[in-house]
């Protein structure tokens, strides 16, 4: 079997990647490497001792993508590409509705052309919004805050449709919750571009001192210390959660959805407790008013992933600090120290 991945050499994309080798599943990476670097792809050949064939280009180019589907044997597509910084989606909501939204419909289009009706989405926690309670399960309503947001809702819905329209196509969206860690070598992990918005990226940053201390945002929510508290999964037990949900996908038409999450709770300060006790590293930290648009609590009910896929995180907050730290440590400077990780 090979599967397409788009967005393969981005942070959850590599990592699935591997996961997918692991597992004697051919892929064909698709990326344009907006957010990404092809060194990555090098990276993964050392790690996985097979080739990983990719193709260089954009699903908004719709001729790219008939000929990606007309050169090469796909029998399923995991969907990863797509923006996902939720500050610039407010700032630049077209562009984000184009690249998440128009570009899924293109993959789409070219793939019922091309008779490949099997995929599997990456959506997010995102769109279980702010009202509902926690834990959050797949059959509560969705809704967004953002335009990010709102192109996870649009994009489950019209797979969804896609689905019920068709009995051929079988349809798989993910709903992560909140991913950090790093494969264990250290060689691939999370990179963002500038400041990172995002609660683990700015911690390992403080940690090898690029930014002096980290802004704790709000300690007067309903949380057991006050701190928003969110359910981080490590990296590589969520690239572990595709194989499964792939392998369901393969095996049953329609539509399904899963979190994938561990179910369990984290407040921002027993994040920062943890990475100093298992790093023995300082973070300096201060409160700051609430960021507009968080949540106090969210956390995933697992049981469907767990009863369906027969999956459940395993690693747990320890090995995901650890990794991140390991990661950070290894790539002050990104993917620009060498070619394949081998020599770092
Ligand atoms: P990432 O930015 O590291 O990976 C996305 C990849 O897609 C990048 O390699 C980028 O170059 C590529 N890409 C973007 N637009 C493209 C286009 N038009 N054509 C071809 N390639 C394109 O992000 P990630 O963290 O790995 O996230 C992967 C997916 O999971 C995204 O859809 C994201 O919205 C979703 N997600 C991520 C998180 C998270 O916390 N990281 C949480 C929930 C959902
Ligand atoms: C954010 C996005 C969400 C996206 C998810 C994964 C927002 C509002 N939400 O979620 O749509 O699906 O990332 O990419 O951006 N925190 C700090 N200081 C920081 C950074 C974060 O205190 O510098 C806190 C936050 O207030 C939150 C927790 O840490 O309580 C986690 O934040 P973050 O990593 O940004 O993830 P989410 O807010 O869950």
């Amino acid at each position: 079997m090979r599967v397409l991945v788009t967005g393969g050499a981005g942070y959850i994309g590599s990592h699935t990647v591997l996961a997918l080798l692991a597992n004697d599943i051919d892929v064909l990476v698709l990326d344009n490497f907006s957010n990404s670097y092809p060194q990555v792809l090098k990276r993964l050949e050392h790690l996985s001792e097979k080739k990983v064939p990719y193709v260089e280009g954009d699903i908004l180019d719709v001729p790219f993508l008939e000929k990606v589907f007309a050169e090469h044997e796909i029998d399923a597509v995991i969907h990863f590409a797509g923006f996902k910084a939720v500050g610039e989606s407010v700032e630049k909501p077209l562009k984000y509705y184009n690249n998440n939204i128009t570009g899924t419909i293109n993959l789409l289009e070219v793939m019922a052309k091309a008779n490949v009706k099997n995929i599997v989405f990456s959506s997010s926690a995102t769109v279980y919004g702010m009202t509902n309670p926690v834990p959050f399960k797949e059959e509560m309503p969705t809704s967004a805050t953002n335009p990010y947001g709102y192109t996870k809702v649009v994009i489950e819905r019209m797979i969804n449709d896609v689905a019920a329209s068709d009995p051929e196509w079988t349809v798989t969206n993910l709903r992560y919750f909140n991913p950090i860690g790093a494969d264990k070598s250290g060689d691939i992990g999370e990179l963002p571009s500038g400041i990172p918005n995002n609660l683990m990226p700015y911690i390992t940053q403080v940690a090898i001192k690029k930014r002096d201390h980290l802004s704790v945002f709000g300690d007067d929510y309903d949380t057991p210390d006050g701190t928003g508290v969110r359910d981080y999964i490590h990296v590589v037990d969520l690239a572990n959660g595709h194989v499964q949900a792939l392998e369901k996908n393969m095996a049953e038409k329609g539509s399904k959805t899963y979190n994938l999450g561990t179910g369990k709770g984290v407040s921002v300060l027993d994040l920062v407790h943890t990475f100093e006790a298992v790093n023995g590293v300082k973070i300096p930290y201060e409160i700051v008013d609430r960021r507009p648009g968080d949540i106090a609590t969210c956390y995933a009910d697992v049981t469907k992933a767990k009863e369906e896929l027969g999956w459940e995180a395993e690693l747990s907050l320890e090995d995901m600090v650890r990794d991140s730290w390991n990661w950070q440590q290894k790539n002050p400077n990104g993917y620009e120290d060498s070619s394949d990780g081998s020599s770092n």
